[in-house]
């Protein structure tokens, strides 16, 4: 009965791994689109980085008072995940 259990938990925890990585990555194609409506996505990619998350959640805020199509519940993780990217890297540098 414990081998179950210790297998449905890996089970479970493989899970939510693998749930985050889709999240994540869904953000950022999110990203990508929404952010590039204005200017190109390539702007956001040029300043990964330069800007922390406290930063992008200005930045982020700033865009979105402009009219970019983010609910304001998703700037905080739209910041997070922008600050977790590598210089260079994602689907707003591509
Ligand atoms: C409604 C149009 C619009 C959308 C959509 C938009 N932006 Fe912008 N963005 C602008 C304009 C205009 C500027 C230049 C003026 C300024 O900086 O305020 C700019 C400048 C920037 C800059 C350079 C200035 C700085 O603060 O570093 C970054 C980075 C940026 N935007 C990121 C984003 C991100 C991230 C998104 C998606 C959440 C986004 N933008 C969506 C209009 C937009």
């Amino acid at each position: 009965m414990k081998k179950v259990l210790a297998s449905l938990m890996i089970c479970l925890m493989l899970g939510a791994v693998a749930a985050m990585g889709a999240s994540a990555s869904d953000m950022g194609d999110r990203i990508a689109d929404t952010c590039s409506q204005c200017h190109p996505a390539k702007r956001v990619c040029k300043m990964i980085g330069i800007k922390d998350s406290a930063a992008w959640t200005k930045t982020i805020t700033r865009m979105v008072g402009k009219g970019a199509q983010l609910p304001a519940s998703d700037i905080g993780s739209a910041a997070a995940y922008l600050d977790s990217l590598a210089p260079g890297t994602g689907p707003v540098c591509q």
